[in-house]
């Protein structure tokens, strides 16, 4: 009466082979690819250095893209005159001008909204890589792909980083 062993060995090997390679596999399950944003800025512009830092705080991976004519940058990719700031941010279809807060950047591309992207007119004090002394309550605005402007949310601007 071998044969009975045998099989049940077999099977006991195979099940061990498939847990082994599905043991091998989750590392790669686990860590999905670092997000990625590529942003058109100055090359002379320290607020948009300071908002990448705060992206790669949280994990993006920046293209950078210097440029000395944003103006026809931000033509090309659609930014309103009147939601532009000092950098602008692209990723996953989406755009994302001047200083977002990084967290909802990710909500955005989570979320995956039918929207043009989220827009920080000007430079709010306060907003992420522009803390300073006496930060203003700013609004985050959602362009619509209609053009229409909705805020997204309201935030409370930091003197700190
Ligand atoms: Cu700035
Ligand atoms: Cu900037």
């Amino acid at each position: 009466m071998t044969e009975p062993l045998n099989r049940r060995d077999f099977l006991l090997r195979t099940a061990t082979v498939a847990g082994v390679s599905l043991l091998a596999l989750q590392p790669t399950l686990a860590q999905p690819a670092a997000p990625r944003i590529t942003v058109y800025k100055d090359p002379q512009c320290g607020c948009c250095a300071n908002w990448n830092d705060a992206m790669r705080k949280v994990g993006f991976v920046i293209d950078v893209r210097d440029t000395t004519d944003l103006q026809s940058v931000k033509a090309s990719l659609g930014v309103p005159d009147a939601l532009a700031s000092c950098h602008t941010g692209v990723a996953g279809g989406y755009l994302f001008e001047g200083h977002v807060p990084p967290d909802l950047v990710q909500k955005v591309l989570r979320e995956r909204p039918a929207i043009v992207g989220l827009f920080v007119p000007g430079m709010p004090a306060g907003s992420p890589g522009m803390e300073m002394a006496n930060p203003e309550r700013y609004d985050i605005v959602a362009l619509g792909r209609d053009q229409r402007r909705t805020v997204y949310a309201t935030r409370m601007g930091k003197s700190q980083a």
